[in-house]
């Protein structure tokens, strides 16, 4: 990671012919191939298993997708970063998807008890505080690795929902569609958030991708 390290810390020209962002999307499409190749086989889960992963997942997403966005909002300086995510924030109240993943959850027999929530209690408040220091280049960096995570993860959570029986599957419908335009705004916005705030540490802009991952970990695997 050292020399992409380097490549990123030190280019701030804009007009260069490899994208300033290169290296940071490399390194997240990484961790989202290590993160889906660790993930258990479905078939091989226990019922009580495949339901605390479906429980765990809703206990974190329903009531904190949208805070999380909104404080990469209250972060970003850029128009083009301001933009891309209004538009997503203005789709998840106008389909309200707090609501749909709800209706998931309970067609999978899946909401969260008391246990799940406190399950994810102690990584969910890292994030939570991460997202609180408003660093606008780390936020970015982290709704992309996010974004691409959730849309490759929503089969396995649809299969897992699928095996407890259930055949409700419009939240992992609507957002398991691979959309290239999107990601690549996703990252235009990365850029001109960038180019605004200068060069930022690797380490730094990285941060919060490493909270995120033990979160979603610890969803996967009840690991805390
Ligand atoms: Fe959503």
């Amino acid at each position: 990671m050292s020399s992409a390290a380097t490549a990123v810390a030190t280019s701030s020209e804009p007009m260069t012919a490899v994208p300033v962002t290169a290296p940071i999307q490399a390194h997240i499409e990484q961790t989202i191939e290590d993160l889906l190749a660790s993930l258990p086989d479905a078939e091989q889960l226990s019922p009580e298993a495949r339901r605390g992963i479906l429980a765990r997942y809703t206990a974190v997403l329903e009531g904190n997708f949208i805070y999380w966005m909104t404080g990469a909002y209250l972060a970003v300086g850029s128009d083009e970063a301001r933009a891309k995510i209004i538009d997503n924030l203005r789709e998840e109240v106008r389909d309200c998807h707090p609501g749909m993943l709800r209706r998931f959850a309970i067609a999978a027999h899946a909401l969260p008890t008391e246990d799940d929530a406190q399950a994810v209690y102690r990584k969910l408040s890292a994030v939570r505080l991460f997202i609180g220091r408003l660093s606008p280049v780390p936020i970015v960096v982290t709704m992309a690795f996010f974004e691409g995570f959730i849309q490759r993860f929503m089969p396995y959570l649809a299969g897992l929902a699928r095996r407890q029986g259930s055949t409700e599957m419009e939240y992992t419908d609507v957002h398991g569609v691979c959309d290239v335009t999107h990601t690549q705004e996703l990252y235009n916005a990365l850029q001109s958030e960038m180019a605004l705030t200068g060069p930022v540490p690797v380490d730094e802009m990285l941060e919060g991708v490493g909270i995120l991952r033990a979160l979603l970990q610890n969803i996967v695997f009840n690991a805390n």
